[in-house]
């Protein structure tokens, strides 16, 4: 093992030796060369004021080098803001606004101290990095049944971990607690350790949680930890995509970042849905776990092995990105042009809603899962296999949606003006006579 890892792990143990047992293989391995190109030249950056002759880009009359045919497609951000290397930590100023912006959101977190935020390509990087760090082949991952595909590429496919599933729902159309704590404690048993994402708003199926639920899952957690080590991942791809009332509008990060020794909370978010920027490719990181000790040194421990990761794979996320979030957050108009997109969705939800509850004969061939947030709502097929009824609704009636498994049809509300909604559950419902003649 590298020394810089050995000294990153001693530092991570001395604050709280549970989080050390929870990191992989590869996790325990990684460390962000201190003494690197990326670091000498971030020192170079702060300091070489006479010239800097450090890091592999080239500079013209004190500017980043470039083409002003690029240059002129971007006239408000500088040369530096749009062609350097960002670091691969993330840039600085974007960490801060985000780490401010995340605190602002989630009052539950209290004063409770968590790490910066460390910038991802997205959240698919951010989950990835997530798996590598702490999964190790035959370790267990416990989600939902319903989850984003992309878990099995990422977790199962890439990492070998084991997937062991609970139903989302409860009897009452909620999130289904008790199968949780089953599913946590059963993993527990067997491994010592597990990873469990959550996400709300869940892709597919559009559920997020209400108020009430969110100290039941955090007590369900608290529970399940005293027969392991649980790294607790909030997926907060969708967040603040809330439509109904006495929804849990911030991340359930803040209810689990101070629940136990044995317990490290990771958060990951970004930029790509909450604030419709998908092919910007701005995620973040962020972790929480609860020590008597001062948490700082883990967290800088972390924070480090992520920025390692970042360095081995991507080396760094796309400055001109980060810069454009950047400047996004702190613009004055920033949060009254996000509600106005928020109001959209809502609509297209709540119509969504109208259309399916106003036709009875849909219940001829449908239920639907309960949805109150995010991008999609999943129908659940009664008599038809979704995929005969996607192609049918798709080659017949021109309308695309995603079929998951036997019975779920998803579709994304997210992307239908409220006008055109009616339509598409219509088209769907006509296909699936057509297929039942
Ligand atoms: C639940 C969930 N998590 C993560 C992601 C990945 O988002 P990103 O585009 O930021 O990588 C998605 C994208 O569809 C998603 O649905």
């Amino acid at each position: 093992m590298h020394p810089s890892a050995e000294e990153l792990n001693a530092s991570i143990a001395k604050v709280n030796s549970n989080v050390l047992e929870m990191l992989s293989d590869y996790g325990k391995n990684s460390y962000f060369p201190s003494l690197g190109i990326m670091a000498q030249a971030g020192e170079a950056k702060k300091k070489a004021h006479k010239y800097n002759a450090t890091i592999g880009i080239a500079t013209e009359n004190g500017a980043a080098m470039h083409l002003g045919c690029i240059k002129d497609m971007i006239p408000d951000l500088s040369p530096g803001e749009i062609f350097t290397y960002a670091p691969s930590s993330g840039v600085p100023a974007l960490r801060e606004a985000w780490f401010d912006k995340m605190r602002k959101e989630n009052p539950t977190l209290g004063d409770h101290q968590t790490s910066q935020p460390l910038v991802t390509n997205a959240l698919t990087h951010g989950l990835s990095i997530v798996g590598e760090l702490f999964l190790d082949r035959g370790d267990k991952i416990v989600v939902p049944g319903h989850f984003w595909e992309n878990y099995e590429l990422l977790y199962s496919t890439k990492l070998g971990a084991e997937f062991a599933t609970y139903d989302l729902y409860n009897d009452a159309g909620r999130f289904n607690v008790d199968g949780f704590k089953e599913t946590l404690i059963a993993a527990l048993k067997e491994k010592g350790k597990v990873v469990t994402i959550l996400n709300f708003p869940n892709n597919p199926t559009g559920y997020s949680l209400y108020k009430d639920e969110a100290p039941l899952i955090a007590d369900a957690i608290k529970e399940a930890s005293s027969f392991g080590k649980i790294v607790a991942v909030t997926d907060d791809a969708y967040f603040s995509l809330f439509f109904e009332d006495n929804m849990l509008e911030e991340s359930l990060f803040g209810h689990i970042a101070n629940l136990d020794e044995n317990v490290l909370a990771i958060k990951v978010d970004g930029a790509t849905k909450e604030e419709f920027v998908w092919g910007l490719r701005v995620g973040f990181i962020t972790f929480s776990t609860k020590s008597n000790e001062d948490l700082s040194g883990l967290y800088k421990s972390l924070e480090q092995k992520v920025s390692g990761c970042i360095r081995a794979t991507v080396s760094n996320i796309s400055n001109l990105s980060q810069n454009l979030v950047l400047k996004a957050l702190k613009h004055s108009d920033f949060e009254k042009q996000k509600n106005e997109k928020i109001n959209t969705m809502k609509a297209r939800a709540i119509e969504t809603k109208r259309v399916l509850d106003a036709k009875e004969e849909f219940n001829e061939e449908w239920t639907y899962y309960p949805f109150n947030a995010g991008y999609f709502m999943c129908l659940k097929l009664k008599n038809l296999k979704a995929n005969e009824l996607r192609l049918k609704v798709l080659n017949d009636y021109g309308v695309g949606t995603i079929a998951l498994g036997p019975t779920d049809l998803r579709v994304a509300f997210s992307c239908l003006n409220v006008d055109q909604i009616e339509d598409v559950f219509d088209c769907i419902f006509k296909a699936a006579k057509d297929l039942s003649k």
